[in-house]
Parts: C-alpha cells; sequence; structure tokens
C-alpha cells in the first residue's frame, strides 16, 4: 500500500534517539523529509545523516523544547528548512520520578512544560503551517499510564491524561481544515532511556535490571517489550495521507499492557 507520504514534510520533537527517532526513520523509509531536535548536537547530527542516507531530506535543529521559545524555534526552523511542514509528532518527553510528597514546585513545572507543554507550543506555531497542507497531520505520543494506573507513575500519568484531553480539542478545532490529531499511546519500549531506569528501579526493589525487564514483559499479553520501530511503523501508519478518517483518537501500541474492554 502506498502511504502517500512520499515527499511530505514531517517535524518531530525530541527525535535524536528512542521513540521520535523510530517514527523519523518510519517516515524517511516511505520517502517522507524530517525534520529532528535535540538539544545533544553530536546525537542529532548521527540521527541526521542516517536519515540522509534513505534518500530524503533530513535536518536538525537543536533546540530546548521545556520553553515556548525553543518549541517556536523548532518548529520555524524546521518548516523554513524544508519548505513547509504537513506532518508534526510531539514526542518529546521524559519520565521525572517522584511522588506528591518528595516533587517541589521547580520539578513540576520542568516535568509539565516538557511533557505537556511542549506539545501545545509545537502545535501552536505549527497550525498555520499544516493548514497549508493537502494532508495535515499532528500525532501525540503519550503513554500507557495515561489510560491505565500504574504504581509510581504520577509524574507520566498526569501529562498523559491531559495529553489526550489536549488532542481532542485540537482534533475538534483543525478538523474543519483537514488536519487530523491523533495520540499514539506506546507501551513498555526498549529504548536507550530505559538502560538507567530499569537500573534504578533493580537498586530500589532489591533485584536485577534483567529481572525489573522481566517483570515488565510480563504484565504485558504478548509477553515481550516493544521495539521502538514497531512504534514507528504503527506512528507512520497513522499520520500518512492514506488514513484520513481518523481524528481524535488514542491509539494504543502497547503488546496488551491495558486490559479493560
Ligand atoms: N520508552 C518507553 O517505554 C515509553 C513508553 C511510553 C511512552 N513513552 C514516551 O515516548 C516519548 C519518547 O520516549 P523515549 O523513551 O524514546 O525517550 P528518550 O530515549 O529519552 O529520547 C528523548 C529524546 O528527546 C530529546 N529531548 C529530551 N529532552 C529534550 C528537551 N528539553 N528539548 C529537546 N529535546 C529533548 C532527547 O535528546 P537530548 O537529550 O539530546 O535533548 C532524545 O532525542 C516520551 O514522551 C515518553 O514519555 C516512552
Amino acid at each position: 500500500m502506498d502511504l502517500g507520504l512520499k515527499g511530505k514534510n514531517a517535524a518531530v520533537t525530541g527525535s535524536s534517539q528512542g521513540i521520535g527517532n523510530a517514527i523519523a526513520n518510519s517516515l524517511a523509509d516511505e520517502g517522507c523529509n524530517v525534520a529532528l531536535s535535540a538539544r545533544n548536537q553530536d546525537r542529532l547530527d548521527q540521527a541526521v545523516a542516517e536519515l540522509e542516507a534513505k534518500g530524503v531530506k533530513a535536518v536538525g535543529i537543536v533546540c530546548d523544547l521545556s520553553s515556548e521559545a525553543g518549541c517556536k524555534k523548532f518548529i520555524d526552523e524546521a518548516a523554513a528548512a524544508l519548505g513547509g511542514l504537513d506532518i508534526l509528532v510531539n514526542n518529546v518527553g521524559g519520565m521525572i520520578p517522584g511522588t506528591i510528597d518528595s516533587l517541589d514546585e521547580d520539578t513540576w513545572a520542568t516535568v509539565l512544560n516538557l511533557n505537556l507543554m511542549s506539545f501545545v507550543y509545537t502545535t501552536k506555531s505549527a497550525i498555520e503551517h499544516l493548514k497549508k497542507s493537502s494532508a495535515g497531520r499532528v500525532l501525540c505520543v503519550s503513554g500507557v499510564t495515561g489510560k491505565q494506573l500504574m504504581p509510581g507513575a504520577l509524574t507520566t500519568t498526569i501529562p498523559n491524561t491531559a495529553i489526550h484531553g489536549f488532542a481532542k480539542v485540537m482534533a475538534e478545532q483543525l478538523g474543519k481544515d483537514g488536519i487530523t490529531v491523533n495520540t499514539i499511546c506506546p507501551g513498555f519500549t526498549n529504548t536507550e532511556s530505559w538502560g538507567p531506569r530499569a537500573e534504578g528501579m533493580a537498586k530500589m526493589r532489591g533485584i536485577t535490571p534483567d529481572e525489573v525487564r522481566a517483570g515488565v514483559a510480563a504484565m504485558t499479553m504478548l509477553g515481550r517489550w516493544a521495539e521502538p520501530s514497531e512504534i514507528g511503523d504503527a506512528a507512520a501508519w497513522i499520520v500518512s495521507e492514506r488514513n484520513s478518517y481518523q481524528t481524535g483518537t488514542v491509539v494504543e501500541v502497547c503488546g496488551g499492557y491495558t486490559k479493560y474492554i
């Protein structure tokens, strides 16, 4: 099936590694040009070179997406470098562990600015470009903690549930312009950031990182973690021109972690 992504332009937030990078690669495999963003220049340059090797136009923009200025810089520079935008993928995020007692005002600001407000600010800046596209698409990346309670996941549950609400409101607002807005909700995905996270959890529980990973796998129906490319390929379908009547939805790609009907 031709997804209709060839020659389209996509901006993906937080995309030098992990899920954002996998989405960028899946889009590039379909001939889509991609603007990448991250703070670390070296990793970004490497990610850009990998995409260019696939024969698409790729540009890396160093920015900090935890402020509105950083988000605007990314979208403005991405649209200028690629010659417009058809697709925005709001992916950036990071997990900061903590409880209602331990988290202070500054930490909450950090959590919410990166994991939620960046989605609002990049979307705000991208709308004028997406309106000019024949198939404008916004895809938000949340996580299963936005759908099902998980012990210790306070700082991801709050932004993820808010992302679902934000995407629904935007879907309604932008529908008349032919722009679809959806959310992809990954389960536990084997990204670089899980290395130190699994070690930290193992230390707290007095078990090994491998035991942490096995415990996570056992919570899914498929009995395993996702590979980033599995999220990337599902995302590429959702934002494709061929997928024209899906909007305002939350698509779970979680190996059967969620158990409600
Ligand atoms: N991995 C999972 O199991 C999982 C499950 C469900 C949902 N998710 C969600 O999926 C998204 C990606 O997760 P991941 O595990 O792929 O993350 P990751 O491996 O930590 O990658 C994060 C990416 O974002 C960039 N980044 C981080 N902070 C940034 C900032 N302030 N400004 C600009 N770029 C920034 C990083 O590059 P720099 O550090 O160089 O800036 C990197 O390219 C997150 O929203 C996460 O909540 C992940």
